[in-house]
This record gives C-alpha cells, sequence and structure tokens, in this order.
C-alpha cells in the first residue's frame, strides 16, 4: 500500500453484531478507508452491493473462498462466530491472508491472561499465537463480556436477570463501545496499532448489581435471579444458547464454573482503554439499558425512552 492509497479493509462477521458495528463506524470515520463487508451468504453480500457497499462473498469453512475476497485487501478485521471452528477458520484465513499480502490483521478476542484454560478463551489465545507467528502485523481486541448478552444468553426472563455466578461479578462492555475502539485501530493501521492488545471493561458488576441498574434505568420490577453453574445446567434446555455451537456452549459453562469458584478472579477489573483511545467516556449499563430498552424489554412495555 503507497503513502497516499486508501486502505482497503475487509470486514469479516458483518451481517452481525460487532462485525455490522464495525463496518458502520468504519464508514464514519473521518480517516477515509474502504470498507469491504464480508459474508457467507450470497443474497446478502447482493444485498449489501445493491446499497452500494463494497462486498465479497467469503466462508470460514471454505479456503476457496479466500483468495477472491482478501484480493487487494491490505487490513482485516478477524472474527468468528460462537463456535470451536474459530480455530481452523483462523488458522486457514491467517495462512491466505499471508499469501495475499494483507498488511494488518486485527482479531475479535476475549478478556484472557495468555495462560486461559477454559476451552474457547484457550482456542482464541491459540488463534492469537498463530496471528502472531504469520509475519502479518496484528493487534487483539480482548473484550469483557457484552452487554448484549443481555439480549440473549442472559436476557430477561419474567423479570429477572439470570445470573448462573452465585455473588461473582464480571466485567462488562457495550458493543458499541468495541466497534469504535476496532474501527479506530483499523483505520489508523499498523503504524499506531501493530502488536498491541486492548483490554476493554467498562464496569464490573455482579448480577443483583447489573438487575439494579436495569431495574433504575427502565423503571421496571427487575430482579436478579442468582444460581451457580450448577443450578442454570439443571436448568435444561435454557443452558444452552442456540446460536452456540454446542462444543463452545459448554465452553461458557466452564467460564461461568471458573468464575463462580475464583479461578477468574484476576479479570475482575476495569480498564481506561475506552477513555484513553477514543477520547471520550465508556457507554454504562444504565445508558446501554435505556438506548436498548424496547429490546429488553419486549413490545409489551409502553416506550418511554
Ligand atoms: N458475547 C460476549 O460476551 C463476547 C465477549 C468477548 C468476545 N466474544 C466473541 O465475539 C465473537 C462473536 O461476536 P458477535 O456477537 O458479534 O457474533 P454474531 O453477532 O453472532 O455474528 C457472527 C458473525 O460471523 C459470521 N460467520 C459465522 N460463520 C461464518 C462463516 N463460516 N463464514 C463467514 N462468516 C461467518 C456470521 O455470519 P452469518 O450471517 O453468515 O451467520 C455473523 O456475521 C466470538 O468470537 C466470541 O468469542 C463474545
Amino acid at each position: 500500500m503507497q503513502a497516499n492509497e486508501v486502505a482497503r479493509v475487509l470486514v469479516l462477521g458483518a451481517s452481525g453484531r460487532t462485525g455490522g458495528m464495525i463496518a458502520a463506524a468504519l464508514e464514519a470515520s473521518p480517516t477515509g478507508v474502504t470498507v469491504v463487508r464480508a459474508s457467507r451468504d450470497h443474497e446478502t453480500v447482493e444485498r449489501w452491493r445493491a446499497e452500494g457497499r463494497a462486498a465479497v462473498h467469503l466462508d470460514l469453512d471454505d479456503a476457496r473462498t479466500f483468495p477472491a475476497a482478501l484480493e487487494g485487501v491490505d487490513r482485516l478485521f478477524l472474527m468468528a462466530g460462537y463456535t470451536v471452528a474459530m480455530t481452523h477458520q483462523a488458522k486457514t484465513i491467517v495462512d491466505a491472508a499471508a499469501d495475499a499480502g494483507v498488511g494488518f490483521i486485527v482479531h475479535l478476542g476475549v478478556f484472557g491472561n495468555g495462560r486461559s484454560t477454559d476451552p474457547h478463551f484457550a482456542w482464541h489465545e491459540l488463534v492469537e499465537r498463530y496471528i502472531e507467528g504469520s509475519g502479518i502485523p496484528w493487534t487483539h481486541l480482548h473484550p469483557h463480556m457484552f452487554m448484549e448478552n443481555l439480549l440473549t444468553s442472559l436476557r430477561l426472563r419474567d423479570g429477572r436477570l439470570p445470573w448462573p455466578m452465585g455473588d461473582k461479578p464480571t466485567g462488562w462492555i457495550a458493543v458499541d463501545d468495541l466497534a469504535a475502539v476496532a474501527a479506530k485501530v483499523l483505520a489508523e493501521g499498523p503504524e499506531i496499532h501493530a502488536g498491541k492488545g486492548y483490554w476493554m471493561s467498562t464496569e464490573l458488576l455482579n448480577g443483583v448489581q447489573a438487575a439494579d441498574i436495569l431495574r433504575q434505568s427502565l423503571d421496571q420490577p427487575i430482579t436478579a435471579l442468582v444460581m451457580t453453574p450448577d443450578d442454570l445446567l439443571r436448568m435444561g434446555s435454557d443452558a444452552a444458547p442456540s446460536f452456540m455451537e454446542a462444543t463452545y456452549a459448554a465452553s461458557t459453562l466452564e467460564w461461568l464454573q471458573q468464575t463462580y469458584d475464583g479461578r477468574l478472579d484476576y479479570a475482575a477489573v476495569t480498564t481506561s482503554t475506552i477513555e484513553e483511545l477514543l477520547g471520550r467516556p465508556p457507554l454504562h449499563l444504565a445508558d446501554w439499558a435505556t438506548r436498548n430498552r424496547q429490546a429488553l424489554l419486549g413490545d409489551s412495555v409502553p416506550h418511554t425512552a
């Protein structure tokens, strides 16, 4: 890439939550880049193109789709879904990115310490080490638990927030903030961000504390349903969210267990990454809840926000 050229940034997962927000944030970025969205779904690619957006077909399970998708790409946002397949998917696309001359990889990982033992954290750390061995400049993103999990695995049930970690807290981060950081890193490029890891945790809350914030923010009688990981297992089908592949889902139970029994106490911290990188405060749960009131409560509740 020449100094006066605009970087071409390929965003994986652009039909999903994080990738979609990153693509939108990149388009709004003051640092001009060309944003290319990737999807394994041909109809989605065609829809984006009809909207005038650059888009390519890329299936992380089919390496034959990689060379065409990576043609002319300077920077890659690499993420996978909630699946153990992230290991072979990341390995093969990193190989293809090296072959295609990609100059920067920004990877979406988790809030681990490099010595994680819970499986999906360990997979993410394997992927990071593989990226580091590829010779391509990299930045690793380490977000803590998404506030958006309140719309999926931690969704309210009859006004109760399920919390299968006893009284243990975890770190929370809004995907808006994660996406804003990712977009800034991708837009500014390896000269500023190569070799760095960004750990993101806005606030530290357990179930009772999070439910209190939701109750006050939404003015609804929300309480916490405090459980142990074993209690969650006994709930049966609710223990494994449908959007997660089975091995990944089993690993999230291990994460709950390690949080509950204290092995993840080292991760019970907040960070100042958002303020430092973005020069503004992060989104806290109270404001996130107000913004997401309808999605949190459903249509049965009057919309006051
Ligand atoms: N939830 C949390 O608290 C949390 C915290 C830290 C890190 N993370 C990490 O965040 C990642 C998930 O992010 P998210 O919530 O934004 O995911 P998401 O909304 O479920 O989106 C997943 C994206 O990946 C795409 N994808 C899946 N399989 C693909 C394939 N074979 N080829 C190409 N694209 C494929 C999906 O496209 P389709 O439309 O084709 O399905 C979708 O765009 C995971 O790696 C997870 O470990 C999550």
